[in-house]
């Protein structure tokens, strides 16, 4: 088991973003991560886990470790009448996980379908779309302290999730590996086709019959209609998470801006549509050389070329900039920045 060095990580991260690891290996079991602690031991040094790169944002070289998550498995691993356990690893594709679960005739992750990123980065920012966030079906985390090596078994209540949060991303951040999650899915036909357009879509490709294979093609459709292809465009999906506001700062915006897109949270929190407020500061399409914003979805923050991460760093700070200038929201990236 050994590190290579100075390895480039533009191939491993959906923004393609030039990066060198100062220390780059694979992970394929576990095991393993006792003879990667020991090594870090003798040279301690900053240790990132990558999964598929779809989330991050490297802006220089990395100089500490990068160990890429490679580890598979999805098995079931207990049922009843009514809901089945699946444990998958956390170098599994989030969407071989979905298929999986369409196979199987298990309810639950379908509207999450095509979302680029592996099973083990799913629980860390709670990755959710059209409706439903993977938090509703986490049944347990588990992990692995890196002090010590003690197993972990994270309930879902244990996770803290939020939207596009959790404890991984605050208190557990860099102190854990996640090893696998454990899927809570339902054997009895349930679908949340509320989102805008969702029914609609269904509707239009399976007219008599709605399916999970109707379901996540429909959801895929829809993505592909406003979201670019990750194969063909480098970005990091959406780049800014949804901003929330209180009662009084909404009321204050929907003075000077009617058409403000917002949704209720709870009765004092809403969420505020980051791509309108974006939109409104007239960055949709916008580009330059090598990087630019996308011209249907302004949160997606595109790399066309040969764009380094520090570009793209610097124009979501301009972003930031003129939609605090404009409406008095900051926006806060949920891309992770190194
Ligand atoms: N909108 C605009 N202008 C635009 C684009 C959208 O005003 O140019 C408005 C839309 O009309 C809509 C609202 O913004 O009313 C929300 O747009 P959309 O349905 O595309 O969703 P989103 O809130 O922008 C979130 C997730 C996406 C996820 C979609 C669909 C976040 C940060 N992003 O985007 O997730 O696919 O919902 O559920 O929560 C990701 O996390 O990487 C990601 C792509």
């Amino acid at each position: 088991m050994q590190f290579a060095e100075n390895v480039e990580l533009k191939m491993l991260n959906s923004f393609g973003v030039k990066a060198k690891a100062r220390f780059y290996a694979e992970l394929h079991v576990v095991a393993e991560l006792k003879q990667f602690a020991s090594i870090i031991q003798d040279n301690p040094k900053p240790l990132l886990f990558l999964g598929s790169g779809s989330n991050v944002l490297f802006t220089q070289d990395f100089d500490g470790y990068v160990v890429r998550v490679a580890s598979k498995g999805i098995k079931m691993v207990s049922e009843t009448d009514d809901e089945c356990l699946v444990e998958a690893a956390a170098g599994e594709g989030w969407d071989d996980l979905i298929q999986f679960c369409i196979q199987h005739n298990l309810y639950g992750l379908e509207n999450l379908s095509g979302i680029p990123g592996t099973v083990g980065s799913s629980p860390i920012q709670n990755i959710g779309a059209y409706g439903v966030e993977v938090a509703d079906s986490i049944h347990q985390v588990h992990a692995v302290r890196l002090d010590d090596f003690e197993e972990l078994h994270l309930k879902n209540c244990d996770c803290l999730f939020g939207y596009r949060d959790s404890i991984f991303k605050n208190e557990l951040k860099a102190k854990v590996f996640i090893a696998s999650v454990v899927f809570r899915l339902s054997k009895q036909e349930r679908f949340a086709l509320d989102y805008k357009g969702v029914a609609d879509e269904v509707k239009r490709i399976s007219p008599h019959k709605t399916d999970l294979k109707a379901v996540s093609i429909a959801i895929k459709n829809i993505r592909n209609s406003k979201i670019p292809d990750p194969t063909l465009v480098c970005s990091a999906g959406s780049f800014f998470k949804n901003p929330m506001v209180d009662v009084a700062k909404l009321n204050q915006l929907l003075v000077e801006f009617p058409s403000l897109i917002y949704y209720k949270v709870t009765e004092q929190s809403f969420k505020l549509a980051a791509a309108w407020l974006i939109e409104q500061c007239g960055w949709k399409g916008y580009r330059q050389g090598d990087f630019g914003v996308n011209q249907l979805q302004p949160l997606i923050l595109v790399n066309y070329g040969d764009a380094s991460g520090k570009d793209i760093l610097l124009l979501s700070q301009q972003m930031q900039q003129s939609v605090f200038t404009k409406f008095g929201i900051e926006l806060h990236p949920e891309v992770n920045i190194f």
